[in-house]
């Protein structure tokens, strides 16, 4: 092809490509619409305590609402060194600048560890290639996303709703999807309970994928019936059948080798604990944290 026509050329794809559809990395810039911003910002329950890190800001109105409606703080990156110029010159509008940053920088260059909330809507890949880096966050941190998923990692809250102004897609609708990064619960757990006036070791073991724990459990030796066994962040909550104590709930955070909570028997409230035995890896795979030199606060 003559230069003449390869010019030609990308006059006319210049001229037809959108604005919005220019590609910085592996995700475009497409806005989230600002019912869908509130709404995620609602799902993870930002507040005056939070940090917040958008990876891929955009015009940065994740981080500015949460600063200006909720009070948090936070930063933004984004590897687009205008649209970080524009979401800079957007927080000083809103009054937030001292508490809303905008960095150009790449979201894998980028220290994660201040997060109390991370915000995204990237590619389902990119999503991918940043869960394991997720996973070895402080657990209790919570992740929200527009519209795609983490892999076979499944959110907490997932629903749908309108999206009025979306640039993209055929039905103005969007997905908020949520997790909180799951502590490493999985282990062997014990503790002595007195039942009819004898103390006796229960013992509950527990394997995780995820969030998702699947546990089995004996009282002096005996099987037990499992009711439930669920967890979010570092707490854990369990109820347990007890022949002759009924249905038993024990909750409880995790510190160390240690589970500190109470337990509600027959309706009496009474503090509980545990100790772990024996650690077990989780079935997920969780990322060394990466050695990161930039630091941005
Ligand atoms: C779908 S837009 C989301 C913008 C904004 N968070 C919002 O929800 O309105 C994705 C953004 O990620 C940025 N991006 C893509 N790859 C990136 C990377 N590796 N590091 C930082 N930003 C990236 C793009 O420039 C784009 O602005």
């Amino acid at each position: 092809m003559s230069l003449v026509m390869r010019g030609l050329m990308m006059m006319v794809l210049a001229a037809v490509l959108p604005v919005a559809a220019q590609d910085f990395g592996d995700t475009p810039y497409v806005q989230t619409p600002q019912p869908v911003v509130d709404a995620m910002l609602e799902t993870a329950k930002v507040g005056r305590d939070d940090y917040v890190i958008d990876l891929g800001s955009g015009d940065g109105r994740m981080v500015i609402t949460a600063a200006k409606k909720r009070g948090a703080r936070g930063f933004g990156v984004d590897l687009d060194k205008r649209l970080v110029a524009l979401a800079n010159a957007n927080a000083r509008k809103a009054g937030v600048a001292d508490r809303a940053k905008f960095y150009a920088r790449d979201l894998f260059h980028t220290d994660l560890s201040a997060a109390t909330v991370l915000a995204i809507y990237l590619l389902p890949e990119v999503n991918l290639m940043t869960r394991g880096r997720i996973l070895a966050l402080k657990p209790g941190t919570r992740v929200v996303s527009h519209d795609y998923g983490m892999g076979d990692w499944t959110p907490d809250v997932e629903y749908e709703m309108d999206a009025p102004g979306k640039t993209v897609g055929r039905n103005q609708r969007s997905k908020v999807l949520f997790w909180v990064v799951p502590d490493r619960m999985a282990g062997r757990w014990l503790w002595s309970m007195t039942v009819d006036g004898r103390k006796l070791p229960v013992e509950v073991l527990l394997k995780q994928n995820y969030q998702k724990l699947e546990a089995s459990a004996t009282i002096d030796g005996r099987a037990l019936p499992v009711e439930s066994a669920t967890m979010s962040g570092t707490r854990l909550d369990l109820v347990l059948n007890i022949p002759g104590a009924g249905r038993v709930s024990f909750s409880g955070t995790r510190i160390n080798q240690a589970l500190d909570g109470e337990m509600v028997a027959g309706g009496t409230k009474s503090p509980w604990s545990a100790v772990r035995t024996e650690i077990i890896d989780p079935a997920h795979v969780i990322a060394p944290p990466p050695v990161i030199r930039e630091f941005p606060l």
